[in-house]
């Protein structure tokens, strides 16, 4: 998929031109291989529909060659978060509207992602305080985000084979609501311990029926939700997201190799636009960190995107060396809207605010400066 050249003239041993090379990407011309990463932030408004601070935060951010949205929920049942987006109402549908036209007029491309969170969930957040869902009724360890402060997790209602036709078409019908929103496509979350991914990994998944055990069986719910959501958008439009070895959500599987070997093997003749990998696992900063990049790459047929805690240096070296067509930025898009232009320029960065990540109003969302504007 790379065809990047090598260029002479470096900054600092490494100049960012192949992150700032334009890419093709399914039917579309990105302008540059820098993906702004799903980020939940929590300021949705009543009724979980995005207002115009997130207008504002994401036209902020549109020199990204694709921006892929935080989370959304596909129904009010896949709820996991105070404040979070859905994308299963008509004001949902028409506050997307409002974050998607900036972004275009701007000359960016997003993406929504779907999300169900399953067991990281609360009662409280749920309609009728029902409880919360998962492939088995395995609590996971920690405790969930409430409207009044952190609670234990509750341990979810193992779903029954006969529910889950009706969540693959809740997915369906999310991704008909984002194709009247008008995004450019959509990613399939299945990473860091949501609902598809509690039924890839056999440390949440223990079931005895068609959905658990052999690696077939655990991924049958992604691949259904997947030949759903193709169905809506085609398969060129259409992203999924893996973890392999993400611990976050108390997460776990005995043979991450043989799982994810598996499941991309069986997202490969789907032609999807792209596969989205965490490669690291979220709750270990330490040294040895990180996965062997080129496992998930040299697997999956089409564009790959790299994501975890990559910095200029390295996601240029990633697309140079070929270990990435696209690296995807969380934390230092956060906190730099105009992280291209400072990534050609090798502009100091702005650091940011854990303090803010999650919630709250402007500060920390839509009030990191971009850089001073040139004469
Ligand atoms: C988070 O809220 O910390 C979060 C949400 C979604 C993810 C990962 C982390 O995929």
């Amino acid at each position: 998929m790379t065809d990047i050249q090598q260029n002479s003239e470096t900054i600092n041993g490494t100049n960012a031109d192949g992150l700032l090379s334009p890419a093709k990407l399914g039917p579309y011309s990105l302008k540059n291989r820098m993906v702004m990463a799903p980020l939940t932030r929590n300021r949705a408004g009543e009724g979980n529909v995005p207002q115009d601070i997130n207008v504002t935060y994401y036209r902020q951010r549109s020199s990204a060659g694709l921006i892929v949205s935080e989370g959304s929920q596909i129904s009010p049942h896949a709820v996991g978060y105070p404040g979070t987006p859905g994308i299963h109402g008509p004001e949902q549908i028409a506050g997307w509207k409002r974050v998607i036209g900036a972004v275009h007029e701007n000359g960016g491309r997003i993406f929504l992602q779907l999300w169900h969170t399953g067991r990281i969930s609360h009662p409280s957040l749920l309609p009728d305080g029902e409880l919360p869902v998962a492939p088995s009724a395995i609590k996971p360890a920690g405790e969930a985000v409430t409207f009044s402060g952190p609670k234990p997790f509750v341990t979810p209602r193992a779903l029954e084979p006969g529910e889950l036709p009706a969540i693959v078409e809740q997915y369906r019908q999310a991704a008909r609501n984002a194709q009247s929103a008008g995004f450019d496509g959509v990613e399939i979350h299945a990473a860091n311990g949501y609902l598809p991914d509690q039924f890839l990994r056999d440390g949440s998944n223990k079931r005895t029926d068609d959905y658990g055990g052999s690696l077939e069986n655990r991924a049958r719910f992604l691949l259904e939700i997947t030949d759903a959501v193709t169905g809506v958008w085609g398969s060129e439009r259409v992203g999924v997201r893996l973890s392999p070895i993400n611990t976050f959500n108390d997460m776990s599987d005995s043979d991450p190799d043989a799982t994810f070997g598996f499941v991309v093997e069986k997202l490969n003749p789907y032609g999807l636009a792209y596969l989205h990998v965490v490669e690291v696992d979220m709750l270990d900063s330490g040294p040895g960190r990180g996965y062997e990049r080129r496992k998930l790459r040299d697997a999956f047929a089409a564009t790959y995107i790299a994501n975890g805690g990559y910095d200029r240096e390295r996601g240029s070296l990633a697309v140079t060396d070929g270990d990435a067509d696209l690296v995807s930025f969380g934390r230092l898009f956060l906190a730099n809207p105009d992280l291209p232009e400072r990534f050609a320029s090798d502009a100091t960065l702005n650091e940011p605010d854990p303090e803010t990540f999650y919630g709250g109003d402007e500060r920390g969302y839509t009030d990191y400066p971009f850089l001073p504007a040139k004469d």
